[in-house]
């Protein structure tokens, strides 16, 4: 395993008028670093011998301290994620004399061939970067950084991937059965912001920012196409991503959802239940939702019920309120199902949903054109968990006959 720690030298002519490192220099020395521990590893041509270039895709970078003509930064590289044509280096640099650190960033990279097509990460990049069991356990999940935001994902496997969008106030864990079971597909199954393992910021959340943080999620894994997979909140933002990049969808699949936006009565419920997760924390959110989220069947299993109130009663509560308010205010997408024509729909309900009604999944599976409609038996809001080997069985067989 190579030091992935270099130390270089601020030199004045990399400095301001007032004598701190310029950014602009600080960048050229996070990537000096870089290639200062490939030279020491696997050789500085490591990539152009693997055919395959690492394209810079996204560089996020925070300044916490200056840099001085003289300091010695030592630089830390950890790979945080790995996907198949994509990877993320986290960089951190610190001042030696104090330890403080300076700044730390988030580089995405996209390997490309000569013609700019995305091609596999040189297999020689993990032999010498990949972390160490401990540590990758320590590095906690896989973590891309969009619109400011720190995302934590799950992403397996190769083929057309296949975008898990999960629900409120839950997280990628819903998806757990699916994202390790379905073959031949690549699963990506992410955090929404303010839930799971992804940042929680304390505003700004909206259909329309899920929805560009998962664009821009997937512009940094260097996926084009894709299939969108979303429960509940989750189809209200497959719809929002519908209608601003259609043309990147090829298949759709809704369980337990609805096209409307919410009623009068709806909008009131969500200020209410906002005002209770303020007061008294997603312990009482999770206390009133659990007997409305699964079947009687489930509620019978109680390491599920176990699984799913913690879940929710570990969601950070700007999340939690930042999901009602995007929820309350989402537009109606009914008028979007008609234009679906062509695309392939799966829609999934479970046969006893509380929250989402059985009626509200058929009227939308009848407005879009071709889809098919599936029930399912013994499964109440939280299908993917409550009958994962069903759903699975379900999506695969829909995933089967996509054009490939
Ligand atoms: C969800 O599961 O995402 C929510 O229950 C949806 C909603 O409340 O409209």
């Amino acid at each position: 395993m190579m030091p992935a720690e270099v130390d270089l030298t601020v030199y004045p002519d990399e400095c301001d008028a007032f004598g701190h490192l310029n950014q602009a220099a600080f960048l050229s020395l996070f990537e000096r670093a870089r290639w200062e521990v490939l030279a020491r590893g696997p050789g500085m041509d490591l990539f152009t011998r693997s055919g395959s270039w690492p394209a810079l895709r996204r560089a996020v970078v925070d300044f916490h301290a200056s840099a001085l003509p003289g300091d010695i930064l030592r630089f830390s590289q950890t790979l945080i994620h790995r996907g198949r044509t994509s990877f993320t280096l986290r960089q951190s640099a610190r001042r030696l004399r104090d330890e403080a650190v300076v700044a730390t960033g988030e580089f995405v990279f996209v390997c490309i061939d000569r013609q700019g097509k995305p091609v596999p990460v040189p297999e020689d990049l993990d032999a010498f970067l990949a972390l160490r069991a401990g540590e990758r356990e320590q590095a906690g999940p896989a973590r891309i950084t969009v619109n400011g935001v720190s995302l934590a994902l799950e992403d397996q496997g190769e083929g057309i991937p296949v975008l898990f969008i999960h629900g409120y106030p839950l997280n990628r864990s819903i998806w757990q059965d699916q994202v390790n079971d379905i073959r031949g597909f690549r699963r990506i199954a992410p955090d929404l912001r303010g839930l799971g393992d992804s940042d929680a910021p304390d505003l700004g959340y909206s259909m329309a920012t899920y929805a560009a943080d998962l664009s821009s999620l997937l512009d940094s894994l260097g996926t084009r196409r894709v299939v969108l997979c979303g429960l509940s909140m989750g189809g209200y933002i497959a719809f929002e991503l519908l209608r601003r990049h259609r043309e990147r969808v090829v298949g759709l699949v809704l369980i337990s959802t609805r096209a409307e936006a919410d009623s009068a009565e709806g909008r009131k419920a969500r200020d209410q239940a906002a005002g209770v997760a303020r007061e008294r924390g997603a312990e009482a959110i999770a206390e009133s939702m659990l007997p409305r989220l699964l079947s009687p069947v489930s509620q019978q299993d109680q390491a599920l019920v176990h699984r799913v109130r913690t879940m929710i009663a570990g969601a950070p509560v700007p999340g939690i309120v930042g999901a009602l308010t995007a929820m309350r205010d989402r537009p109606d997408s009914s008028g979007l199902l008609g234009s679906l024509s062509g695309l392939p729909t799966l829609v999934l309900a479970g046969e006893s949903d509380q929250l989402i009604p059985l009626d509200d999944v058929t009227r939308m599976h009848d407005a879009i054109p071709g889809s098919v409609l599936k029930v399912i038996p013994g499964a109440g809001h939280l299908a993917p968990m409550e009958q994962p080997t069903v759903v699975t069985q379900a999506l695969q067989e829909f995933l089967g006959l996509l054009p490939q």
